[in-house]
This record gives C-alpha cells, sequence and structure tokens, in this order.
C-alpha cells in the first residue's frame, strides 16, 4: 500500500507507520485518517501483522495536532462530521485485536496526543511535550481528549491540561501515567519494537480478548466484569488455552499458531 499523509514498513510482523508530514510537524488531516483507517482495517485482517507501532517522521514531532489550515473555515456539520470521523478511526485503534503502540517523538499535542492515548501503550523520547491546547483554538478536543485523558490521568491533571492549555514534558507524563516510559537517547522505535517482539511468545488470542476486557471497563452498557467472567470462559475452548497450558504442565515452551 502507499499512502499520501504516511509511510508503513512490516518487518517480522510488526508494522511501523510513519506521519509523513514533517514540514507541518505532521499534523493531522482528513486524508490521514482516511490512510489510517485503512490501515487498521488491514491489521485487523492480516494474520502476518502482530503488532503495529504509530510514530512521526522526523525529531520533532509525533504530531502536533489536527490540521488547522485544514478545518479553519468548516461550519457545524463540517466540524461534527470532521470529530466523528477521528473518533471512529481512533476507536480502531484502542479495540484493535493487536497490540498498537504509540512512540511518541516530540510534540503530541492536541489530536496528536489524543492518537497516542488511543493506542494500547505509549513510550516517549526525552524531548516528548503532550498538551491539549484546543481552547487557544476556540474549540474544544475533537478526537475524545476529554475522556481519554480522564481515563489515563484523572479528572483534576485532565482539567488542567485541557482548560489551562498547560503541556507537560516527557518526565511529567510518566510521573502522571501517560506514557508508560520515557526512553533516553535515539532508542525509542527499538524499544517499541523489542515490546513487541517479546509478545510473539504470548497467546495472540489472550491478547485480544485481554485488550478487549480492558476497553470493557470504560465501554457504556457493558459490565466489564461479567464480560472478563464470559471471556475467560470462551478461553478454554482454544487452541492457545491448550497449548499454553499443556506447555507449561509439560515444562516446555508454548507454541502458539498466529
Ligand atoms: N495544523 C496545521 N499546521 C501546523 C500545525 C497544526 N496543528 N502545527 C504546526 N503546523 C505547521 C505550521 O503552520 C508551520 O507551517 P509553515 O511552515 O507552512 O508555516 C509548520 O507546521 C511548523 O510549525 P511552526 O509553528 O513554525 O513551528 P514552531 O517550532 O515555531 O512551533 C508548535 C511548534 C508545536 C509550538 C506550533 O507549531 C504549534 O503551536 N502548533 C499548533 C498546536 C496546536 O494548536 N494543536 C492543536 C490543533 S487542534
Amino acid at each position: 500500500m502507499t499512502f499520501e499523509t504516511i509511510l508503513t514498513d512490516l518487518e517480522n510482523g510488526i508494522l511501523t507507520v510513519t506521519i509523513n508530514r514533517p514540514d507541518k510537524l505532521n499534523a493531522l488531516n482528513t486524508a490521514f485518517f482516511e490512510e489510517m483507517r485503512n490501515v487498521m482495517n488491514a491489521v485487523y485482517l492480516n494474520s502476518e501483522i502482530h503488532g503495529v507501532i504509530i510514530t512521526g517522521m522526523g525529531t520533532k514531532a509525533f504530531a502536533a495536532g489536527a490540521d488547522v489550515a485544514e478545518f479553519a473555515a468548516y461550519n457545524v456539520e463540517q466540524g461534527k462530521h470532521l470529530s466523528c470521523n477521528g473518533h471512529e478511526v481512533l476507536n480502531l485503534i484502542e479495540q484493535s485485536p493487536k497490540p498498537v503502540i504509540a512512540a511518541v517523538n516530540g510534540f503530541a499535542l492536541g489530536g496528536g496526543c489524543e492518537l497516542a492515548m488511543a493506542c494500547h501503550l505509549r513510550f516517549a523520547s526525552e524531548n516528548a511535550v503532550f498538551g491539549q491546547p484546543e481552547v487557544n483554538l476556540g474549540v474544544t478536543p475533537g478526537y475524545a481528549g476529554t475522556q481519554r485523558l480522564v481515563q489515563l490521568v484523572g479528572k483534576g491533571r485532565a482539567m488542567e491540561m485541557l482548560i489551562t492549555t498547560r503541556s507537560i514534558k516527557a518526565s511529567e507524563a510518566e510521573q502522571w501515567g501517560l506514557v508508560n516510559a520515557v526512553i533516553e537517547g535515539d532508542g525509542l522505535h527499538s524499544h517499541c519494537y523489542d515490546v513487541l517482539d517479546r509478545l510473539r511468545s504470548k497467546s495472540p488470542n489472550a491478547i485480544a480478548k485481554t485488550i478487549g476486557c480492558v476497553n470493557a471497563y470504560f465501554a457504556e452498557g457493558v459490565d466489564g466484569f461479567e464480560h472478563e467472567i464470559e471471556t475467560f470462559g470462551k478461553c478454554f475452548e482454544t487452541e492457545d488455552f491448550k497449548e499454553g497450558t499443556g506447555a507449561f504442565l509439560e515444562k516446555r515452551k508454548p507454541s502458539f499458531k498466529r
């Protein structure tokens, strides 16, 4: 697949998606969301892909937000459509059965922070900066920033970032739990790759279903506890369960089918 706004690279089942608009600090436009939707649909279907890394081209930005130049003249309907479309694509990332990691290599502002928050894990370079500066532009966040930021850092800290627009550096983001770890030097991508590489020895079905259980905690009208009971039970009829428990009892390493 060739794209206008992203580069993709598949290595040993790990797909790296690089937002490729460095002259615009990787600002996220409509073309990006359409291309990301196509990528995620392929990730769901392609058994060769077992994990995804999303990052930004260059060293300055992961993504400095939604493309302000694109939406500046939008009306109400276009604004709603823009937001709805972004929600759909970020939901595809959050609900992906394959783990998705954000490798945050610089500014993650507005839509960039929202994109990172939709990923299952976030690792950051030392120069990463996280912020939701939308109120400076006269808008609210539109890609679920008001929701996922509360989930990740709590209401008080989310409110501070959202209404004061104070951006936070990588070290503070780590303290707040917004990123899983800050990676020193230039090892960000290889760290993310190694994390996904280590998942190769684990049950793909159990990973997918665990992601679903965690998401169920936040899903409206879903009892996450009940969801877990159902999901746990269903594991018992899977090949992965037979292989995983069998290997443990036989004191050998499991070999899960992909
Ligand atoms: N949308 C569209 N273009 C953007 C952008 C965005 N969110 N963020 C950066 N750019 C563009 C700039 O317009 C500029 O383009 P130009 O060279 O054609 O003028 C280019 O990227 C470089 O940005 P610039 O502002 O010159 O870099 P800087 O180092 O001086 O400042 C930031 C970096 C991140 C502080 C600044 O770009 C910024 O505040 N960006 C917007 C952040 C934002 O409000 N995001 C939320 C959007 S909803």
